[in-house]
């Protein structure tokens, strides 16, 4: 099966299973704050990759329903607070008004903590027959992918280095914490639900780190290459800001190549991991390399 009618196939699992957990109540205007970042069109990018590598060894995706919503609430919230004043102060995301400006800084943030919260809420109740041993090493897998050792860290070194010059190593690192740590979860939650080898795990591993940057080098060419509409956003924030980008640092063209050099990191560890397990197939995780093209997206 490509991905294309992979996803197709999952969508409408994961959108329910995504509200499923928040519950329903009109009244509630925290809920509505969070079910509209939650709603607004984001690409689902980490929980298809979690499901679609269950199913790339030929389990059954449902396996991976609830650390999926999970690593999408995390997102989710990510991004609530990035595009607070305090941070990246951005008014449009998706083509919408940030949840700050449809709501309330204060709604914003609470919405944020209450997706984030419940991220392992989730995770730690499992699904039906889940082995509560598993479920105590995926939140264990999303704290360090989450927290001060992954996402939230990789945020605060962006913040930091508004002042300062990296190095493209430095800005590597960064990048691996900021977009990667939570791409690194989406791949390494099936290595721990399907009890795969050593030398499996690091293959995926491997992909999950060239990926991580290569989605975060081509977000950082999506501000410079596009226009306001195709990316949904208004300002032109890291330009703006001074912000250390691959862009910034190596001008289009040199940001162009490492893109491609990342996603070529990423076959690599994909050819590896076909020749290390005989389960696998690689057709899903490798369309998901078009997802690491300038093109893809658009509109
Ligand atoms: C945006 O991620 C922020 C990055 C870490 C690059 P996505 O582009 O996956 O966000 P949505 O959810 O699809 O909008
Ligand atoms: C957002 O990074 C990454 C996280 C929230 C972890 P950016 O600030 O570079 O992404 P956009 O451009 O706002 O989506
Ligand atoms: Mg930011
Ligand atoms: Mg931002």
């Amino acid at each position: 099966m490509d991905l294309k009618n992979f996803c197709q196939s999952v969508d409408s699992e994961l959108e329910a299973a995504l509200i499923d957990h928040l519950g329903q109540d009109s009244q509630d205007s925290l809920l509505a704050s969070m079910r509209y970042s939650l709603e607004n069109g984001g690409k689902r990018l980490r929980p298809s990759l979690l499901l679609a590598t269950l199913a790339s060894f030929g389990y059954d995706y449902h396996l991976g329903l609830t650390p999926a919503c999970a690593v999408e609430y995390i997102h989710t919230y990510s991004l609530i607070h990035d595009d607070l004043p305090a941070m990246d102060n951005d008014d449009y995301r998706r083509g919408q008004l940030t949840n700050h400006k449809k709501f309330d800084e204060a709604t914003a943030i609470l919405a944020g903590d209450a997706l984030l919260t419940l991220a392992f809420q989730v995770l730690s109740q499992g699904q039906e027959d889940s082995d509560p041993k598993l479920s105590l090493q995926l939140v264990q897998l999303l704290a360090q992918a989450a927290g001060k050792s992954g996402m939230v860290d990789g945020q605060v070194m962006d913040m930091a280095s508004e002042e300062k010059h990296l190095t493209i190593e430095e800005l590597k690192g960064l990048h691996g914490k900021k977009t990667g740590a939570l791409i690194h979860f989406a791949l390494m939650a099936p290595a721990l639900i399907m009890d795969l080898s050593q030398a499996a795990q690091e293959s995926l591993a491997t992909y999950a780190k060239h990926f991580g940057i290569a989605y975060q080098i081509q977000n950082d060419l999506q501000e410079v290459m596009w226009t306001d509409e195709e990316r949904g956003k208004k300002s032109h924030g890291d330009q703006d800001s001074d912000k250390n980008t691959y862009p910034s640092l190596l001008g289009k063209e040199g940001a162009l190549d490492a893109l491609a050099s990342e996603r070529g990191a990423c076959q690599a560890a994909l050819d590896d991991l076909s020749k290390q397990s005989e389960d696998f197939d690689p057709q899903l995780l490798t369309d998901f390399l078009n997802y690491l093209s300038m093109d893809y997206g658009k509109g």
